[in-house]
């Protein structure tokens, strides 16, 4: 009896120092987000950075914790370190390695693209002119479509000169659907996920620029991202990338 009691003491030390060791790693995403990171249907997150990031945290002995952001202020809860990295299907832009944040390697190629819908009339990117177009806060896009040199001083074009800045994209496609915008600016696989889900969704087949994703971590934490780097290297090599990718229907 002593000695089962003995085992099972020794036991708790063990598990207790297990659970001790494994440290905490919050992720910080748009939870509208799909297919990279959402809240799925019975109120879990999932997505394909959720998973990558979950089988990452596995093979570094971390803990995930999933924190929903608000997109236009990431860097700012990023540097409050209500999160330790934005990994939703960010864009990595010059201005952010200049601020002194620390990018991942680009683990997806992107393209912004037109969303619209049948009978807007909206069949090539000049159609845009005059109408009501919708970019998400804080995004590529929007930069896109505020760059003065860029190819789309065609913003100036739009109704209201400008496009109309929306917290997300679902709830952009939620406009687009009852008629409140007429075209959206956007990821092509999130404007592929809102067109399996409303019906009439149209993509224009232009790209309106490319570029690619990567994971940001706070200045200093070179470190961190190498290792997930690593993991991610290994998650290619063991396939779970590739199964991941075919499952979120990515190309
Ligand atoms: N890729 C674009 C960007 O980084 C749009 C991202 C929007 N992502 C998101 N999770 N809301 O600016």
């Amino acid at each position: 009896m002593k000695k089962l009691l003995a085992l099972a003491l020794a036991l708790c030390l063990v598990l207790g120092a297990s659970a001790a060791l494994a440290d905490e790693f919050k992720m910080g995403i748009d939870a509208e987000y799909p297919p990279f990171s959402y809240l799925d249907d019975d109120g879990s997150y999932a997505g394909f950075d959720v998973e990558m990031c979950k089988a990452a945290c596995d093979i570094l002995g971390l803990e995930q914790v999933i924190v929903p952001i608000n997109w236009d202020t990431k860097l700012i809860s990023l540097d409050n370190k209500e999160h330790d990295c934005v990994w939703s299907g960010m864009t990595i832009l010059d201005t952010m390695k200049e601020a002194g944040y620390v990018l991942s390697f680009p683990y997806y190629d992107n393209t912004q693209v037109v969303l619209t819908k049948e009978g807007n009339g909206i069949s090539t990117v000049e159609d845009l002119a005059g109408k009501r177009v919708a970019v998400q806060l804080g995004t590529s896009g929007e930069a896109l479509l505020a760059d003065p040199e860029g190819q789309l001083e065609l913003a100036q074009t739009f109704e209201g000169g400008a496009p109309v800045t929306m917290e997300n994209f679902n709830i952009c496609g939620t406009e687009l659907d009852a008629g409140g915008v007429d075209a959206v600016v956007i990821d092509l696989p999130v404007a592929q996920n809102l067109a399996s889900r409303f019906n009439g969704f149209v993509i224009l087949d232009t790209n309106l620029g490319s570029e690619q994703y990567g994971i940001c971590f706070r200045n200093g934490d070179d470190e961190l991202c190498k290792k997930f780097e690593d993991a991610i290297m290994k998650l290619v090599e063991d396939g779970t990338y590739l199964s991941l990718a075919q499952k979120y229907g990515l190309d």
